[in-house]
């Protein structure tokens, strides 16, 4: 069914628009969202690969006019700079203003602003600032933390290291948190909803972390969104790491250690050095590596990876180099691919992991770092590993296993890199390795499915009103073409009940004058109309090369289709006394038809 989206205005829940209005005045859509996505021109508007899902084509525009954007595929969402902003960052309303009102030095006034969500999120980390804050205390300045100060030192970590990271120590206690935080005027239910403690039978609660060293978790910004503890007691026979569970502010599958305090020299070094735990990212730190970010030992996801995006398009993969570490490596690289990231692997000479490996001997962990190779010559050199002797078994073999890799690979100038690297490698020819790529699976060399284009979303018929109206709201100059488009087509031949009120407008206003103004043809619109006719006014900044399609012809397609579907319901209605009406539009088809062939241009009719 077709539906149509409505462009979301962020600050429909505002109260007071001024101070909104004067942000939004001062930053421009087409520059902001270009810091994030690369535009194109496209007629009046510029378009580029939608950021919020995969696309092969762009169906991503953006509009200079309206100061809006839109996706014209699978997510089909669209808005101002500021719910760009919202859904890029995964922020509330207030948020993104908050962020977007720095940018261009405006002062927020303490207005009482509605975002229950943002009031909600800001309570449950400022409960996880009070938890920081208290394990801190309790690591540095009280006996307590004796035994975690001293399990430290032993693993090298000095003062400063434990103050930046704001490391701390949770007693071996069921409710000295909980006690501390419910005296600071918490309710337990909220304790709770911060993964700090632990519901019980009858109503109690407890600690969740009980003598361990404590981390903070923190996003990007800062905020404290979790914990890991870890056990101090290497013989106790419970997990090594106590993590913070799904909460409304920690999400694991987009959670990076460490990136508050990485990621501007992520930025500036265009690399990011992604390891596994919370030690082999603090060590290297310590040793001057601070382009890093931990995944906690889990898989690489996704999630992550659209984080790291925004700083860096180069991974440096510093995983342990255990089967699990390969393993994981080999998982990563699809997400990785997809998302258009180089990335390379480091291999260690010394220790099993970074922190290991840099505690041993930094100059020679440094030079490891450096010598980090793109991805797929490690795997070469692993399966090499794995098959060592060169017989046509073991090289048929090395084929298969690579093939899934090489095969995948979205730049074909890097994939016939390989194929060559390969051939020579197996001293056979390149294409003998071609044709292995080409039946290890369906996908190599046939040119990737496009999951999501404008043309699998809408109908043709759609497809084609969509067209004719975008380019007619276009249109500066009134020409004979449009004055007799407008004279072929009445509202209701259109099949969007939304699109009808478009034209029914348009239609009006190019009666009385041979100019036209979009902007202020779209501000004298109705709201639910006006965010329809943006979405229109952007549309044909997806088709290919902007092309422009024959107006007239496209009024006659339409005008056709709603006569014969008036033609289908009479028919269907057997009635004889819509004889004479039926053979009117009869001859009202063939007339259309007639129209259509004589236009010369053919584009609309090819599919
Ligand atoms: N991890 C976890 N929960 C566990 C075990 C591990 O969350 N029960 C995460 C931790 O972030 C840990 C990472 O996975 O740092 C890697 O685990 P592992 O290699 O077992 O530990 P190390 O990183 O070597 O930890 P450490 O150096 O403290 O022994
Ligand atoms: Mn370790």
């Amino acid at each position: 069914m077709v539906s149509v989206s409505f462009v979301v205005r962020s600050w429909d829940i505002f109260m007071s628009t001024g101070q909104v209005e004067e942000i939004k005045e001062k930053l421009d859509v087409v520059e902001y969202v270009g810091r994030f996505v690369a535009l194109k021109k496209s007629g009046r508007n510029f378009k580029g690969l939608c950021p919020f899902h995969q696309e092969k084509s762009p169906s991503f525009v953006v509009s200079p006019d309206r100061q809006i954007w839109h996706c014209f595929g699978t997510c089909g969402v669209g808005g101002d700079v500021i719910s760009f902003l919202m859904k890029w960052e995964n922020l509330t309303f207030y948020e993104a203003l908050r962020e977007l009102a720095e940018l261009v030095g405006v002062k927020l006034d303490d207005a009482p602003y509605d975002d229950a969500l943002w009031q909600r999120k800001e309570l449950l980390y400022s409960i996880n600032n009070l938890a920081l804050k208290y394990y801190s205390y309790l690591l540095h300045k009280t006996s307590f933390g004796k035994e975690a100060r001293e399990y430290l030192v032993n693993r090298g970590t000095n003062e400063k290291i434990m103050k930046t990271f704001e490391l701390g120590y949770a007693p071996a206690s069921w409710d000295s948190l909980l006690k501390f935080l419910q005296k600071k005027g918490h309710t337990t239910e909220n304790i709770i909803a911060t993964g700090l403690a632990i519901s019980g039978r009858g109503g109690s609660a407890y600690d969740r972390f009980r003598h361990r060293l404590m981390f903070p978790l923190k996003d990007a910004k800062g905020n404290v969104v979790g914990f890991s503890g870890r056990l101090l007691d290497s013989k106790k026979k419970e997990a090594k790491y106590v993590n913070t569970p799904e909460t409304e502010i920690y999400h694991k599958r987009e959670n990076l250690f460490g990136i508050n305090l990485t990621k501007d020299e992520i930025r500036k070094a265009e690399n990011v050095y992604v390891v596994e735990g919370e030690f082999d990212l603090i060590t290297p730190y310590q040793h001057g590596i601070s382009n890093v970010v931990a995944i906690k030992g889990a898989a690489f996801t996704d999630e992550q990876l659209a984080v790291l995006k925004r700083y860096t398009k180069r991974l440096t993969l510093a995983l342990d180099m255990d089967e699990a570490g390969v393993e994981a490596m080999k998982r990563g690289i699809k997400s990785a691919e997809k998302q258009d990231f180089e990335i390379y692997v480091a291999q260690f000479t010394h220790g099993k992991d970074p922190d290991e490996s840099v505690t041993l001997n930094a100059i020679q962990f440094k030079k490891d770092l450096k010598n980090a190779v793109p991805i797929y010559d490690f795997l070469i050199a692993d399966i090499q590993r794995t098959y060592p002797e060169k017989n046509s078994f073991q090289k048929k073999k090395i084929g298969d296993d690579l093939m899934p890799f090489i095969r995948d690979i979205t730049n074909p100038i890097v994939q016939s890199h390989y194929v060559k690297h390969i051939a020579g490698l197996l001293e056979v020819s390149e294409s003998s390795v071609y044709r292995l790529m080409r039946s290890s699976g369906k996908q190599a060399f046939t040119k990737k499915k496009v999951v999501s284009s404008p043309e699998s979303v809408y109908s043709r018929l759609e497809l084609v009103q969509r067209f004719f109206l975008s380019y007619l709201l276009q249109q500066t100059d009134l020409g004979e073409e449009v004055h007799e488009s407008c004279t072929v087509l009445s509202p209701e031949d259109f099949t969007i009940p939304s699109f009808a009120h478009v034209f029914e407008k348009y239609q009006d206003l190019v009666h009385k004058t041979s100019t036209f103004e979009y902007t202020s043809f779209a501000r004298a619109l109705p709201p639910e109309t006006q965010s329809v006719a943006d979405e229109l006014f952007m549309f044909n900044a997806i088709s290919p090369d902007g092309e422009k399609p024959d107006l007239l012809k496209s009024a006659y397609e339409i005008k056709m289709h709603h006569v014969q579907k008036e033609m289908d319901t009479l028919m269907q209605r057997e009635n004889v006394e819509d004889e004479v009406k039926l053979s009117a539009l009869s001859k009202e088809y063939t007339e259309l038809r007639k129209k259509l062939k004589q236009s010369s241009l053919e584009k609309f009719t090819q599919s």
